[in-house]
């Protein structure tokens, strides 16, 4: 059995990552992640495992544990490069589903089969089938947060990231997106396509309101708006960028505007802020927690387990994998 004490040993192998979550965990708390912390980062090199984290992650993994984080595109490119034999996806299904379609010659492990998306759940590959049928020559672009049977039905796929991009490589008048219904209206204020869609939306942003943003302006003075792209339109009106996890976290950087905002709020989910307040001590992030219950499956405890065990792996069939594979490559070409 692991002996998960707080020695001296993990207090001094961890005191980097503490220094930069000291404001997000008290010492008492720390004290019962940081063994967790340690043990995983000596296993993951000993079984040459990549752990690869969402944007959505809590700091203790997000800083503490991860090799590689980023939004759905970067976690998908850096899945097709991996070297490691083992990839540990700290995220939700369809993203370690992606990983596996990009890397069938690598164990796939999710820390908790359940972490589902209600975007993923809004759509079945019967469901694609029909629209094809509807609109025989209309190309479908089919989001990430899908399963890798509605991705096997899909001309391409697209993220949050590239949206726009990949509706404008399309020759055709009228494409069909799915199956988020909010990604597509924003992707339809970027082009002179006809955009078509789906009625599915994610249950963390839809909860966002106008109102909410009407009121961090009144509240704080100069507060720059960063919004998620599947946010409703009337919320991504009120906001000052809409961008990918990634692209929000740029713009944090002053990759996009070259400075980086004094005041911020993210309206997406809440550990993403959590973060980027670990990494930016002297920002000030407003903090409105809209907590995605699916990535929150995820924790320490579940990621040692799930390398001790190298499991729960996550399969695909190999036709289903190279069916799937084929809209995942396109997107990646394109983008
Ligand atoms: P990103 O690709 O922007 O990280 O979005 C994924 C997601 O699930 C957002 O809810
Ligand atoms: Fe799905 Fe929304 Fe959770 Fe992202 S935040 S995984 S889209 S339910």
């Amino acid at each position: 059995m692991t002996d998960l004490a707080y020695t001296a040993e993990v207090a001094e192998a961890t005191a980097p990552i503490y220094a930069m979550l000291s404001d997000q965990y008290e010492e008492k708390y720390w004290q019962t992640l940081a063994p967790y912390i340690h043990e995983i980062n000596r296993l993951k090199k000993e079984k040459n495992a990549v752990i690869l984290a969402h944007n959505y992650m809590t700091p203790d993994i997000f800083h503490g544990v991860a090799d590689i984080v980023g939004d759905s595109l970067a976690l998908a490119r850096e899945a097709a490069k991996s070297e490691a034999d083992i990839i540990i996806q700290c995220g939700v299904h369809f993203m370690a589903e992606t990983s596996k379609a990009l890397c069938m010659d690598k164990k796939v492990i999710i820390p908790d089969m359940k972490a589902g998306c209600s975007l993923a759940e809004s759509i079945t590959a019967a469901d694609v089938r029909l629209l094809r049928e509807k609109y025989p020559n209309v190309p479908i672009i089919t989001y990430v947060n899908t399963s890798a049977e509605v991705k096997a039905e899909s001309d391409i796929c697209c993220t949050s990231g590239n949206a726009v991009k990949i509706v404008n490589s399309f020759d055709s008048d009228t494409v069909l997106m799915i199956p988020d219904q909010y990604l597509a209206q924003y992707t339809q204020g970027h082009t002179d396509k006809k955009v078509l869609t789906w009625e599915g939306s994610c249950e963390v942003h839809e909860r966002f309101t106008p109102e909410d943003i009407k009121g961090f302006r009144a509240k704080y003075d100069g507060i720059t708006v960063l919004a998620h792209p599947e946010c409703p339109p009337d919320v991504l009106a009120e906001a000052d960028f809409t961008g990918s996890t990634q692209q929000m976290v740029d713009y944090v950087n002053g990759d996009v505007t070259g400075t980086k905002p004094e005041r911020v709020v993210l309206i997406t989910e809440c550990s993403m802020s959590d973060n980027i307040a670990a990494a930016n001590p002297d920002m000030q992030l407003i903090r409105p927690c809209q907590m995605c219950p699916h990535m929150k499956r995820i924790t320490l405890p579940k990621i040692l387990k799930a390398l001790q065990e190298e499991g729960p792996e996550v399969f695909l069939t190999p036709e289903l994998a190279e069916a799937s594979r084929v809209p995942i490559q396109k997107m990646l070409d394109v983008s």
